[in-house]
């Protein structure tokens, strides 16, 4: 079977092509700290990879990275063996995956032990292993490559949150919690002799009962606050330096440098959540588990009361739907944590069954990953388009290989402005990083240097505004670049002005006022984004009460139905006014053909001359326009003729869809004329799409089916009353 064995050689060759992949991103990331890929495209890679290693388990060899708890220890550093190894996490990214997750492992688990899970915030950080000897911190390692970490002891003595002495008297109350973690535990001393309940008293006295052990290892999640990072970039970009892509990225480089006098001054937080290893008392060997709780809960709350901090949104749930829907309701949440959480973890409660069950490569058995949607992804900068905003202000966004993010399609990316296009050097062609996160307009957050080919266009502002030639202007002591004609037709309030008037799209509650009040809002960048705006968005806006809102959304939705001449019309091709865009949009009859044509076919159509047609090529052969088109058409616009023909009439039956059945007063033929005069659509056989069957005399199968199906029947009188409205 020839078939089979080049299938089986593809896959070799993939398998090969993937592991080299993975080995060069594991060093981008693990050696360099510059990731190029996002995680989410890391996962991908590696999943494949393991696919395939699970259906031919004789293909894997020692040297795969599914083999190795990933890493790589770098010669800067001294060498840290580490206790016992620092796994990583299986991942999962639906609530299923969870559910299958825990039917394999069940195998494993003794009939009738009850399971607990304990699900905690997954902070994308980075991981930090803290060795205290009879309670001093002595030693602090990264993970390396799981096995041995490099030392890193200095930079973590710098980093307040790292206890320098335990058990510190601390709690979980006082700013500490508000901040999770923010704060130096030893800060919080006072406020916690004040603030500790009963309860929290009487947990801190069993835990500090429980003889706290000669050695101790303990590991957590060394990151950076959001506020505080965005903060520090701010600072970083004023002094002319160069920012941080991420959190995490930043914390990985200031906690691996060599001068710890750099890691004092960065605000780098950390979150305990394991004991990697604890001796008993006078136990001779390290590792063997001392007086420490055998629960994760309990061992969160012992940690922090020994004085790490932990995070303070940890649940204990005796049902695993119970546990994956706390962890879901974070999703929606993520941005209200101080932290970058790129999931939630789930761990079997128990870790006496946590450590019975094992590992898998370099993952324990007993504990997952739920990921959140990714906000990063990696792309091509196919151009850049330019927005002139209602100053004058000329925006230049990204137009960009479409590319999923977090289950959303981006090709479009803002940019910013030009200061910020140089300064993080982008060029066009340049595979860059874009990221979506919350209701933030997606941007580019930078080049990937490494997949330069040489290829590469450095972008320049213009000399020239695209729309209207006039020579561009800086003003002094501004970053922005204006276009200073104030009747520019690529001016955004007035080519949205234009776009929803009467003649053009004709979106009723969509004044001058409001789509300046959208446009500050960052919500229109350009009109296609009319039609992305949300209800929510609407809600945050002041003066938006929920009617108001709903009645603009109900207007911008029946626009969509506006005939392809309106359509064309509303685009703003100098030169091409309603009545040239009667005829384009009859002889073309859609607009795909429209943007196609060239001059020649233009000036052949009746009332087209040179110069509007040489004004329409310009127009459809820019980028950003082809783009900006493709926009409007996947938005759901009408953008062929021949329904526009019908939805002309705007009417009350708008969307509607009839059949007609039985013997009515006038021919069939007369009533459907009138059903699509009104805006209806007629067709002959019922389904769950029709809306309404007018029944006339000894209607038979089509009105039996509609009574089955539910579908509204009407007699001539209602139909006449329906028409009449
Ligand atoms: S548990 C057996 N818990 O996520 C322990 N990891 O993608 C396995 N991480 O390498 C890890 N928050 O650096 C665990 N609450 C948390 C975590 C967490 C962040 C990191 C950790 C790990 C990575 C796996």
């Amino acid at each position: 079977m020839p078939d089979l064995k080049q299938r089986l050689t593809e896959l070799r060759e993939r398998l090969t092509e993937l592991r080299e992949q993975i080995n060069f991103h594991n060093y981008r990331y693990n050696v360099l700290d510059d990731p190029i890929i996002s995680d989410a495209e890391y996962d991908r890679l590696l999943n494949e990879l393991k696919q395939i290693e699970s259906e031919h388990p004789d293909w894997i060899t020692p040297d795969s990275p599914t083999q190795r708890v990933g890493g790589q220890v770098s010669e800067r550093f001294a060498k840290v063996p580490h206790p016992a190894p620092i796994l990583s996490l299986a991942n999962a990214f639906n609530g299923d995956a969870v559910r299958e997750w825990f039917a394999r492992i069940s195998k494993f688990i003794p009939e009738g032990r009850p399971v607990q899970f304990t699900v905690e915030p997954k902070i994308d950080g980075l991981s930090v292993v803290l060795h205290y000897r009879d309670g001093v911190f002595v030693q602090g390692a990264t993970r390396g490559d799981g096995n041995i970490g490099e030392d890193i002891t200095p930079n973590l003595r710098t980093v307040r949150a790292v206890p320098l002495k335990i058990p510190v008297a601390s709690s979980r109350s006082g700013s500490h919690a508000r901040s999770g973690g923010r704060k130096n535990v030893r800060e919080n001393a006072e406020i916690a002799s004040h603030a500790l309940s009963a309860e929290a008293g009487a947990r801190k006295a069993t835990a500090l009962a429980m003889t706290l052990p000669q050695t101790l290892v303990v590991r957590g999640e060394a990151f950076i606050e959001t506020q505080a990072f965005e903060e520090m970039n701010a600072q970083i970009e004023k002094d002319g330096g160069k920012t941080f892509a991420n959190p995490r990225n930043a914390a990985a480089g200031f906690l691996r440098q060599l001068d710890s006098r750099i890691t004092s001054k960065r605000p780098i937080s950390l979150l305990c959540y394991q004991i990697v290893a604890a001796d008993r008392v006078g136990a001779d060997r390290v590792g063997a588990d001392g007086d420490t709780p055998r629960s994760q809960f309990a061992l969160l709350e012992y940690l922090n009361t020994i004085g790490f901090p932990t995070t303070t949104i940890a649940k204990r749930f005796d049902a695993l739907d119970k546990a994956i829907a706390y962890a879901e309701s974070w999703k929606d949440k993520r941005d209200t944590l101080p932290f970058e959480a790129d999931g939630m973890v789930i761990k079997i409660d128990d870790l006496d069954l946590q450590q019975a069950l094992g590992i898998v490569g370099k993952d324990p058995r007993g504990a997952i990953a739920l990921k959140f949607p990714a906000r990063e992804a990696t792309t091509r900068l196919v151009d850049v388009g330019v927005n002139i905003g209602r100053t004058g202000i000329m925006a230049p966004y990204a137009i960009l290989e479409p590319v999923n993010v977090g289950g959303v399609t981006i090709e479009r990316a803002t940019l910013h402005n030009y200061d910020d296009i140089a300064r993080k050097d982008i060029r066009i062609h340049d595979r860059v990083v874009v990221k979506r996160s919350g209701d933030v307009i997606p941007y580019v957050v930078g080049p990937v240097i490494a997949a330069r080919t040489g290829q590469e266009k450095i972008i320049e502002p213009p000399k020239k505004c695209p729309y209207c030639d006039t020579p561009t202007i800086r003003r002094e002591g501004e970053v922005a670049i204006y276009c200073p004609n104030r009747d520019c037709p690529g001016r955004l309030d007035r080519a949205v002005q234009f776009f929803v008037s009467k003649g053009a799209l004709d979106i009723d509650g969509l004044g001058e006022k409001i789509a300046a009040q959208l446009i500050e809002a960052g919500l229109i960048e350009d009109v296609a984004d009319i039609y992305s705006i949300t209800r929510d968005q609407l809600l945050e806006l002041d003066g938006f009460a929920e009617k108001k809102a709903d009645k603009l959304l109900a207007s911008i939705g029946t626009s969509k139905q506006r005939p392809l001449d309106r359509l064309i019309a509303a685009l703003g091709i100098p030169h091409v006014g309603s009545v040239a865009a009667e005829a384009l949009a009859a002889h073309f009859g859609s607009i795909d053909k429209f943007m196609r044509a060239d001059e020649d076919e233009l000036t052949e159509i009746e009332g087209i001359g040179p110069t509007i047609a040489a004004s329409i090529v310009e127009w459809t052969q820019r980028k950003d326009h082809v783009e900006l088109v493709a926009r409007l058409k996947k938005a759901g616009l009408t953008t062929k003729a021949e329904r526009a023909a019908i939805d002309r009439s705007g009417g009350a039956l708008t969307g509607k869809t009839f059949v007609i059945t039985g013997t009515l007063s006038r021919p069939r033929d007369e009533i459907a004329t009138l059903i699509k005069s009104a805006g209806g659509k007629v067709t002959d056989s019922v389904s769950k799409k029709t809306d309404y069957v007018v029944a006339g005399e000894a209607a038979g199968s089509k009105l039996t089916k509609a009574q089955q199906l539910g579908v509204t029947i009407l007699d001539e009188a209602a139909l006449n009353r329906l028409l009449s409205k």
